[in-house]
């Protein structure tokens, strides 16, 4: 048997037991790129069956990738009806607990207010758990929209989901959780039986309540830890680019997986220019790929027991559906620059999707939002959710490209009036 893998995501495309994939990787690496190819793979390669890829990234782009505009429930592709997107808010996705453990953290008096922020706060994953059932929730719940009778309204079932991860790294992080939600839970039943009295006094029928919905969690974060850590179910795909930060974080990002038990066996390497031999080429891309190569390389030994996918940088930013096509049959094919090198995407339609966000602006929100980030950290003021603060400032950045862009096509026009 060979040792190396092949080079091409086609086993995770044909694998017919895949229930889960998640893509992950560091900001602006290609996550939302790859994650959107994959799922036109398997759209593609099996035009019988559902399937749904998910951002649960605040600063949503899969609109941006696709050219279309979705939200936070199932929308089908244009041009390819058998992959639907959502892009969920996960502040919205907050659960009641969640939402009664804030309730309790403003009261400074309430003896349970440690316990509770104990267990919302220093609990690392609990937070992501609990968006994340909710999130699982309102996938179940998604409904055939093409369905008229309504008496059989019936849900929607995915062959496969897809979830383009944020650039956290922390998003599964709550893999870990089941053995430390136990610990906590034989805590709280400890400390109730003790305080019961007491605690009935302040409010015990909430308590009552909060002790049965953090049962029914540990339940469910069970439930759903099996299936993530079955590799016949679940798999993971990091995406970086070749380069030694990256090499550095993908080996991080893995180990950090396999802690969790978690599935890893495919890696793509983004963004590659392939300039050998390439006429076109200038010297700055020569030396850009000579380093590459090198990481490449390096790359090459260290993961030799993965699915290592080099995919090409192309001229220009890959959105729509059918250049999403184009792009994503290299996840299967090796890119070849000799027969491929000509690949030419489609010219993206001027809709009112040029004023999403773009490239430069996401850095600029990027680099914004983590400014603040090192304000609010400098300022020791907990005022806000991290997330709620992203999601409006993507939200800001959007209205204020949109303006612009409103600006520039009416100076256009009247220049044209002129
Ligand atoms: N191989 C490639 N060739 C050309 N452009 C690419 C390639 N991969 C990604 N891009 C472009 O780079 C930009 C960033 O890619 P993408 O949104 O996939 O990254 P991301 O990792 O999801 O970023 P974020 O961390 O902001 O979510 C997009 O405009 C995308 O079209
Ligand atoms: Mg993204
Ligand atoms: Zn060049």
């Amino acid at each position: 048997m060979d040792l190396e893998l092949e080079p091409s995501l086609e086993s995770i495309i044909t694998q017919d037991s895949l229930k889960w994939i998640f893509v992950g990787g560091k900001g602006g690496v290609g996550k939302t790129t790859t994650s959107s190819s994959v799922a036109v793979q398997l759209a593609l390669a099996h035009p019988n069956d559902q399937f749904l890829l998910i951002s649960t990234d605040p600063a949503h782009n899969l609109s941006d990738a696709f050219c279309q505009k979705f939200g936070k429930d199932a929308r089908p592709v244009e041009g390819l009806s058998n992959l639907s997107c959502m892009e969920i808010d996960p502040e919205a996705a907050m659960s009641d607990l969640q939402q009664q453990a804030q309730q309790y953290n403003n009261d400074p008096n309430d003896p349970l207010k440690s316990m509770m922020s104990d267990m919302t706060g220093s609990i690392p994953g609990i937070d992501e758990a609990l968006s994340f059932m909710e999130v699982l929730k309102h996938i179940k719940n998604q409904k055939a929209s093409t369905n008229d009778s309504n008496e059989k309204n019936e849900a929607i079932s995915y062959k496969t989901i897809i979830f383009d991860t944020a650039p956290t790294g922390h998003t599964l992080r709550f893999l870990q959780l089941p053995a430390t939600l136990e610990k906590l839970l034989s805590k709280f039943k400890d400390l109730s039986g003790k305080l019961g009295p007491m605690l009935n006094m302040l409010g015990g029928g909430q308590q009552q309540d909060m002790f049965g919905k953090l049962n029914e969690i540990q339940v469910q974060v069970a439930e759903v830890n099996e299936q993530f850590t079955n590799p016949d179910l679940t798999t993971f795909i990091c995406v970086c680019i070749s380069e030694f930060l990256s090499l550095y974080e993908t080996e991080r990002m893995i180990q950090e997986l396999m802690s969790y038990n978690m599935d890893v066996n495919s890696i793509v390497v983004n963004q590659l220019l392939f300039a050998e031999g390439d006429e076109s080429s200038c010297k700055r891309c020569e030396s850009r790929w000579k380093m590459q190569k090198k990481y490449l390389d390096q790359m090459g030994e260290l993961y030799e027991d993965y699915h290592l996918v080099k995919m090409p940088l192309l001229g220009c930013e890959i959105r729509g559906i059918e250049n999403l096509k184009k792009f994503s049959k290299f996840l299967i094919k090796p890119y070849d620059p000799k027969t491929d090198g000509g690949l030419l995407l489609a010219p993206i339609d001027s809709g009112i999707f040029i004023i999403m966000a773009r490239g430069n602006q996401r850095d600029l929100a990027r680099a914004k939002n983590l400014k603040k980030q090192q304000e609010n950290q400098k300022n020791q003021k907990k005022s806000g959710d991290p997330s709620k603060r992203m999601e409006s400032d993507a939200d800001k950045m959007r209205r204020k490209q949109a303006e612009a862009d409103a600006r520039k096509a009416a100076d256009a026009a009247n220049g044209r009036k002129k």
